[in-house]
């Protein structure tokens, strides 16, 4: 899918009058099957940014466009078949806790199914092969009957990101997906993402903390205060731009950043864009 933002706001309707924006008028283009990490400190917009691209969010200023088309200017029925083609996984996936672990997978299915269908699937689960296969790729093929609520909480995580690889989704937005995860997990979990993307030719946004391994991604976006502070190959940010990013938050910057060209800056420097 391809996601283009011209000038996007978004502001959350809880938030009081007087406020900024939670993401200052942005314009980025995502191009079919691009890879994207989005970075910076707790509160730079990260999570509005996801659920602005899931059309969770409605922007306050400027526009979404899915393949050309803005969401928000189609009828609720259409629309609501548009999110079908979206994958949002929050950072804690809302699984029911008394549901086995392949009804939570195939329930990810549900929004392109009748309502015949889904209404079988959640007594029959119909294609257990393909949800034995997507548990494989995390490691908990062996969870594949256990009840949600007896899984820890790296599990329940991986099991959400799982989640995307039933969904027929052609745009995945997946926020702080290593959280829970150990060091070895985490990686393993973000190779087997960037894969699968690829092999679908799904579109991928995720945010992340740990710098080192978004730094893998082909394309890093830096957010800071709702905006936009670097957009750049991964292998291009330096331990200078993350040192910017996260100036007055260095509690925050988690992983190995790459190596430094100069000494950190003071204070932060002017916007840098691709
Ligand atoms: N539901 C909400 N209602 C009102 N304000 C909100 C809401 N959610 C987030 N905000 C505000 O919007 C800003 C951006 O929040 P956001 O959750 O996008 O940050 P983030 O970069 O994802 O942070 P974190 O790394 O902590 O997840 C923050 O100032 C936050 O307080
Ligand atoms: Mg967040």
């Amino acid at each position: 899918m391809r996601v283009e933002l011209l000038g996007l706001a978004a502001r959350h309707p809880a938030a009081g009058a007087g406020a900024p924006p939670a993401l200052q008028p942005l314009t980025l283009s995502i191009a079919p099957g691009e890879q994207i990490a989005v970075i910076g400190p707790s509160g730079a917009g990260k999570t509005t940014l996801l659920h602005a691209l899931a059309c969770a969010l409605k922007p306050s200023a400027g526009t979404l466009q899915l393949d050309g088309i803005d969401p928000w200017s189609l009828p609720v029925r259409e629309l609501q078949r548009l999110r079908g083609h979206l994958f949002l996984a929050p950072q804690t996936p809302p699984l029911p806790p008394r549901q086995r672990v392949i009804t939570a997978l195939l329930a990810a299915r549900l929004p392109a199914q009748s309502l015949w269908a889904s209404l079988r699937s959640l007594v029959y689960p119909s294609d257990i092969g393909a949800a034995h296969a997507a548990l494989m790729r995390f490691d908990l093929a062996h969870k594949l009957w256990e009840r949600v609520d007896r899984l820890s909480g790296g599990e329940r995580q991986r099991i959400g990101l799982a989640r995307g690889l039933l969904a027929p989704a052609s745009l995945w937005l997946v926020d702080e997906p290593l959280s829970a995860l150990d060091p070895t997990r985490a990686r393993q979990a973000v190779d087997t993402l960037i894969q699968v993307a690829a092999e679908r030719g799904a579109t991928l946004v995720t945010t992340l903390h740990q710098v080192d391994v978004a730094t893998r991604f082909p394309r890093v976006v830096g957010l800071r205060d709702g905006l936009l502070a670097f957009d750049l190959p991964g292998a291009q940010v330096t331990r200078e731009h993350l040192a910017q990013l996260y100036v007055q938050h260095e509690h925050e910057l988690t992983g190995a950043a790459p190596a430094p060209e100069a000494a950190p800056p003071a204070r932060p420097a002017p916007l840098v864009c691709r």
